[in-house]
């Protein structure tokens, strides 16, 4: 018998085909399905009472709209001009900073992530972000060579630890000579934390000075940025600052703002002070397009530019969107009521899809809350808790299972 070789490369041996939280969601989907009762707090969609998926009526209707063969063809590989244009309108309306950047179109925030990995850093080099962080860097990062450093998001007060940052950005530059720095603000996931105005200052005061001793690149992902609030746009204060001595992006996405997780629709903004950087920026991005997904979802950015740009449709949909935020809002109101009498120790919530428990064992806390048929992401240090897909009505047995998870680890 001949030798049946494998052909797969070492480094993609022994992979997780699947993410780990579609991989808990799906485990949870067959033990409901076998007629237990679960409870699922694991996936970052908003969800209704009754376990559909929200949608927004405005948005289906006009991805309708559009289902007549204009979309059949390849959309341009950057993306469609008018998306392009009324993204940016979107996050800096008119103003000078909206003439200081340009976009790609890129499949969903995932994209944008990706596409500033691959241009902003060199393979072996790594990102810094906060120690609570959307688990998925770490792949991007690492299929594309690339690693995930973090430095401790909070003070022994609770505050978000600017100092650690600017001591992450220091060791960069000292040891790659530049620095991605990935900030997942508003609604960051998984703590739920927003940097306040003053917050972001500081921040833009820490990047300005490591700025000025080699390149620094801030990546706001704004995944969550349409549930924020008043919050919502506090980062855009910053960013002129921000570009004083650094490049800004900023990874803005559908799936959140507008329901559409499936659609991947989203774009990657960079900002710039010199217009030649911005056309190599611009081109850079271009490039990673053609030589990866060579472009995206044409029917998608067709509609998304309607509904941000159509005067009836940014009003309906902003209804609709305010009605999700309330109930998300309720879901987090009940979370709160019930965690605080039960005494769980949680980081500041301010906004977003999730809520963080502070864990000594994540995993060990998990199993034990699995036992109990209620599932949540374990993550470094705390119990990830997605309140956007969690009726109000539950939190009293979620909260339960919580503190059954916190004991059974310490
Ligand atoms: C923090 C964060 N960034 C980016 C994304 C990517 O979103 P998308 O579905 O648009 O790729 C997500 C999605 O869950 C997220 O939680």
């Amino acid at each position: 018998m001949t030798q049946l070789f494998s052909s797969i490369i070492p480094a993609a041996r022994g992979r997780a085909g699947n993410d780990p939280i579609f991989a808990l969601n799906a485990e949870a989907r067959r033990r409901a399905d076998a007629g237990e009762s679960i409870l699922n707090a694991t996936l970052g969609a908003l969800m209704t009472d009754e376990g559909g998926l929200c949608t927004m009526p405005t948005v289906m209707e006009t991805m309708a709209r559009f289902q007549d063969g204009r979309a059949a063809g390849y959309a341009p590989i950057s993306g469609v001009p008018a998306y392009r244009q009324a993204v940016i309108r979107e996050l800096f309306g008119e103003g000078p900073l909206a003439a200081q950047a340009v976009a790609v179109a890129t499949p969903g925030g995932t994209g944008a992530i990706f596409q500033s990995v691959v241009n902003f850093l060199e393979p072996g080099q790594k990102m810094l972000t906060p120690s609570f962080y959307w688990g998925p860097y770490t792949e991007i990062s690492r299929h594309t060579r690339r690693e995930v450093e973090t430095f401790p998001m909070f003070r022994a007060d609770g505050s978000f630890d600017i100092e650690g940052m600017s001591a992450g950005l220091d060791r960069h530059l000292a040891t790659q000579g530049r620095a991605l720095l990935v900030l997942n603000f508003p609604c960051h996931n998984p703590t739920g934390y927003t940097l306040s105005a003053d917050e972001w200052r500081r921040v833009a005061e820490a990047v300005g000075e490591a700025g000025q001793r080699g390149p620094v690149t801030v990546l706001i992902d704004a995944a969550y940025m349409a549930f924020g609030g008043a919050s919502a746009t506090s980062w855009v204060g910053a960013v002129p600052s921000l570009l004083e001595h650094a490049t800004v992006l900023v990874a803005w996405t559908a799936s959140k703002s507008f329901a559409q997780y499936g659609a991947r629709v989203g774009a990657l903004i960079g900002l710039h002070r010199d217009p030649l950087e911005l056309e190599q920026m611009g081109n850079a991005l271009g490039y990673s397009c053609r030589a990866t997904w060579s472009n995206c979802n044409h029917l998608g950015q067709l509609a998304v530019t309607e509904l941000l740009t159509d005067a009836d449709l940014i009003k309906r949909a902003s209804a609709e969107r305010a009605q999700l935020a309330s109930l998300l809002q309720e879901r987090v109101d009940a979370f709160n009521h019930h965690a605080s009498a039960a005494g769980l120790s949680t980081p500041r919530y301010d906004a977003g899809f999730f809520v963080a428990v502070f864990t000594k064992d994540a995993q060990a806390s998990a199993k034990a809350m699995r036992d109990l048929g209620v599932y949540i992401t374990p993550i470094p240090g705390a119990a990830r808790v997605a309140v956007c897909s969690t009726p109000a009505s539950a939190m009293p047995r979620l909260v339960d299972a919580l503190k059954a998870g916190v004991a059974a680890a310490s």
